[in-house]
């Protein structure tokens, strides 16, 4: 199964997206970076239509929402909602974000809610996305730090069994790295605001966190391994976890960096 189906297939099953935690931290983007009335948006990957919804909103009658995602389900529900908020200024189109090319020059602001990583080629989306804004239009994406969800044990445990895991948060993983590829991609006005979303687990719910296999990341070689090596590394992760706990638990990371920056 190729990476992207593979994606598709993750998000389809799952219809229950929705709920009080998911939508706010995808509507927290517009604390930091908010859209005026009339403009043009593009709300990538919009699964269910958070942003999008929340953007149209704000943008009124005058305004053009468009999202963007793959998966068939998440945009049914998106359309769903569209309908119950009698939203005229929003239109859904089923595209992968990396083949999507509208015209240069047509967005005043570009939000990503929690799926910028899920795209292999960064520094060409963020490319495509300086050539789709206007002068002064911003991008406003949320990303996570490097061993947010547990990801550095379970690349050290795949490690320990010779397996080299790429971390899906690695390549904006510290606010250094965000820096470095924004300005490279020809970005100003930077700005990274972090919001610990953390929390403490007991030992039993963090070594649950993860099965052994699962990780949606275009070079997953865990895909290739058979149902005896997976279980052994598993038992490494379930170690790994085990040597953090302390008296309140274990420590699950979730740092997110909601970053906004400029077309100049
Ligand atoms: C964690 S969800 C976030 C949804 C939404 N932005 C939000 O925050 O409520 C990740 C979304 O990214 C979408 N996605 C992943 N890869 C994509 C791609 N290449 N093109 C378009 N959408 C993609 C998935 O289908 C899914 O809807």
């Amino acid at each position: 199964m190729t990476y992207k189906q593979e994606i598709i297939d993750f998000y389809n099953g799952r219809t229950n997206y929705d709920n009080y935690t998911t939508i706010n931290r995808a509507i927290a983007l517009f604390d930091y970076a908010i859209p005026s009335p009339g403009q043009w948006i593009l709300d990538v990957a919009t699964g269910t239509g958070n942003v999008a919804i929340k953007a149209a909103q704000k943008v009124g009658a005058n305004g053009n929402v468009i999202g963007i995602d793959i998966a068939t389900e998440l945009l049914k529900i998106a359309q769903q909602k569209i309908q119950a908020e009698n939203l005229s200024n929003i239109e859904l189109i089923e595209v992968d974000a990396e083949a999507y090319q509208p015209q240069p020059d047509k967005f005043d602001c570009i939000y990503c809610s929690y799926a910028i990583v899920l795209l292999p080629n960064i520094p060409k989306i963020l490319e495509n996305w300086y050539r789709f804004l206007k002068p002064s239009g911003f991008i406003a994406f949320t990303c996570s730090s490097e061993n947010s969800y547990l990801a550095l044990s379970i690349v050290e445990a795949c490690a320990k069994h010779g397996i080299t895991l790429p971390n899906l948060h690695e390549p904006l993983g510290t606010p250094e790295r965000i820096q470095h590829l924004l300005t490279q991609a020809k970005f100003d006005q930077i700005e990274i605001h972090p919001r610990q979303l953390g929390t403490y687990l007991s030992l039993e719910k963090a070594q649950s966190k993860w099965n052994g296999q699962f990780w949606l990341h275009i070079d997953n070689p865990l895909r290739e391994l058979n149902p005896q090596k997976i279980s052994q590394i598993k038992a490494s992760y379930d170690e790994e976890i085990a040597a953090l706990e302390t008296e309140q638990g274990v420590w699950y990371e979730e740092l997110i960096y909601y970053v906004v920056a400029r077309k100049p």
